[in-house]
């Protein structure tokens, strides 16, 4: 669903493959919780760039960087996915750090470093719905770590709080290029209405 979505963003697309060339792609997972999204996060990019490099190009490596303010969930995705790893199909190198911490004071997060450095801001499965005016400041701090020429994403469960927060990342200054409603997403037991990565919504932040 990612590739296919972002596959259609000429630029963001344009963007990865510029940092291939560079160190590696930057992405931030914000509220990543044990961020058992990290192997395909890094998967779908590298993948992306692979199917549209020449053969023999260098593959694009990933640094991933979580951050959740759950301890617990945090240690398990260090246990489970931090470190440096290499994947052995494409030799992409993959290096991801996990932090504890708020996403709501992102800028005084020492290890985060200042200004905007991430080609991907990521957050899966956003929580507006449960606290509106801190995730407003988590939006705000995350517009504010994505560079000019990187994106957003985010995904949803449920339809309205996925226009809740399409409006509220408008209104802070990104600028929507794409929605989609994922056709395969999961339902959820228990809970009609609501799916795993129900939407998924890129950004650019407006000039
Ligand atoms: C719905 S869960 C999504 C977790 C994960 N991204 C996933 O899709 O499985 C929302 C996450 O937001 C995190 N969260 C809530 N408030 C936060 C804050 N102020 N700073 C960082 N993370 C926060 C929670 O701890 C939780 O892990």
């Amino acid at each position: 669903m990612l590739r296919r979505v972002l596959g259609n963003d000429e630029a963001a697309m344009k963007r990865v493959f510029e940092a291939g060339g560079a160190d590696a792609l930057r992405i931030l997972d914000i509220a990543c919780g044990d961020c058992r999204e990290a192997d395909a996060l890094g998967d779908a990019f590298s993948e992306m760039k692979a199917e549209q490099s020449p053969e023999g190009e260098k593959p694009l490596d990933i640094q991933l960087t979580g951050i959740d303010v759950r301890a617990r969930e945090i240690a398990d995705a260090k246990r489970r996915f931090g470190g440096k790893r290499e994947d052995a199909r494409t030799g992409a190198k993959r290096e991801a750090e996990f932090l504890t911490g708020d996403a709501s004071k992102l800028d005084q997060h020492k290890q985060l470093g200042d200004g905007t450095e991430f080609d991907v801001v990521f957050m899966r499965h956003q929580n507006y719905w449960n606290g509106d005016r801190t995730w407003e400041e988590i939006f705000d701090q995350a517009l504010n770590k994505v560079d000019s020429e990187g994106r957003l994403v985010i995904t949803s469960y449920f339809d309205k709080e996925h226009q809740l927060a399409l409006d509220a990342i408008q209104k802070l200054g990104g600028e929507l290029i794409v929605t989609e409603r994922n056709e395969e997403s999961r339902a959820l037991k228990d809970a009609p209405g609501k799916s795993v990565d129900r939407h998924v919504a890129v950004f650019r932040k407006k000039d």
